[in-house]
């Protein structure tokens, strides 16, 4: 077994074990890949200010998010086709979060059904939305998020139109794949993912396939897509949905300080600050450089978290002492499932916490809830 000291240890064996459709498909940013890259550049632009002879003796990254407590501010984001990572892999996800006291959001897009996840996860999940033109899809789906006893609602506004990735077109992305040679080829040296994959019947969408009207295949799923998700989703559908859910509401996908006000005006538990992964308005600017603007905007209306680009628990700092209360990953677990499954994960979360520990120590804080701005030098202009 490898030592594993980070999460790009875990990359590395993400690349190597899981078939390249897959990895691209995670590891990718829409078209110039720009806002992708710039993610995570800008958290490097972030300077901490060392602080010396400081008591660090009983520290706590321990806190809550949207009044949900957490053993440390991280929760792990929605991200489509994490079964196709590994197999079973919400479950194996849901599991490793539910086991170190963070919380794990299912996709619309997963693999394994609400009802898989509810029926192995120790704990309850999130259920992240995308609102589908299907009105009685999005009823029922509301409906199967609650009867699966799901905690929170997270609903995803930055992708009613599908940002194109071109690895993804390339490579021909299905669920499952598409046997072509070059499929073949590749698993040919992939055999361990193959096996797994033998030994589950969980290869589709499940939330999806046989539940929106008309689909029965998502081969091709870049115009099944386009065709299915709402292009009209406004504010009053997205008051209609939080009013038949009826429990913790949390809006993902806000980069902009007009909409922040919107959402907080609107009575949101949580935002989250976030492009998407890069995956979606490339030439957008890094959720990290918005952040601050964002939190200024809102103050204290509305409970702000980020996402986009976190690969460290030094990053995860960065973004609290700019203001956030939580954060979301989405690659850097994703990592640790394609690399190792559940244990991935656990370790991807292990390494993460001892990181934000370690680097808060250093900065001569002992709360995550004391980090500020203070412990930052922001270069002029950056946000
Ligand atoms: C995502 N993301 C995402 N978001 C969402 O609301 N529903 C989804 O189904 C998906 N699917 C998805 C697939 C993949 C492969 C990735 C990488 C991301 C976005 C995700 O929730 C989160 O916003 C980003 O992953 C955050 O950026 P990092 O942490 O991956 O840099």
């Amino acid at each position: 077994m490898p030592v594993i000291t980070c999460i790009e240890d875990l990359k590395r064996m993400h690349k190597r074990r899981t078939p390249k459709m897959f990895y691209d498909y995670a590891e990718s940013g829409s078209y110039t890949e720009q806002t992708f890259r710039e993610n995570t550049s800008d958290f490097a632009e972030l300077r901490l200010r060392q602080k010396v002879a400081v008591d660090m003796l009983g520290r706590n990254v321990a806190s809550t998010m949207a009044g949900f407590p957490v053993t440390m501010p991280v929760a792990l984001a929605p991200v489509g086709l994490t079964g196709m990572q590994a197999a079973d892999g919400e479950i194996k996800a849901a599991r490793a979060a539910a086991k170190f006291g963070v919380p794990f959001t299912l996709s619309t897009m997963s693999i394994c059904s609400i009802e898989d996840v509810a029926a192995n996860s120790p704990a309850p999940f999130w259920f992240q939305l995308y609102v589908m033109q299907d009105e009685d899809f999005v009823d029922r789906i509301i409906q199967r998020a609650k009867d699966a006893k799901c905690s929170a609602l997270v609903l995803t506004l930055d992708l009613q139109i599908l940002g194109q990735r071109h690895k993804d077109l390339k490579n021909g992305l299905s669920a499952p794949p598409k046997l072509t040679l070059p499929v073949l080829l590749d698993l040919a040296t992939k055999w361990g993912w193959g096996l797994e994959m033998l030994g589950t019947k969980r290869r589709q969408f499940g939330n999806i396939v046989g539940h929106v009207k008309g689909v029965g295949d998502t081969s091709s799923l870049m115009s099944w897509i386009s065709d299915q998700f709402d292009p009209q989703l406004d504010w009053s559908k997205i008051a209609r949905i939080r009013d038949q859910w009826g429990g913790k509401f949390i809006l993902k996908g806000i980069l902009d300080e007009e909409d922040a006000r919107k959402a907080a005006d609107f009575g949101a538990d949580a935002i989250v600050v976030s492009n998407h992964g890069g995956r979606q308005l490339d030439g957008a600017v890094s959720s990290i450089r918005m952040l601050p603007r964002i939190v200024d905007a809102v103050g204290d209306r509305v409970e702000v978290w980020m996402d986009s680009g976190i690969r460290s628990g030094q990053d995860v700092l960065k973004a609290l002492a700019m203001g956030a209360k939580g954060t979301m990953i989405g690659r850097s677990y994703i990592y640790g499932l394609g690399a190792m499954g559940e244990a991935g994960v656990t370790r991807a979360l292990e390494v993460i916490r001892k990181e934000l520990d370690t680097t808060m120590a250093l900065c001569g804080e002992r709360d995550v809830h004391d980090l500020g701005r203070h412990n930052l030098l922001i270069p002029k202009g950056f946000s």
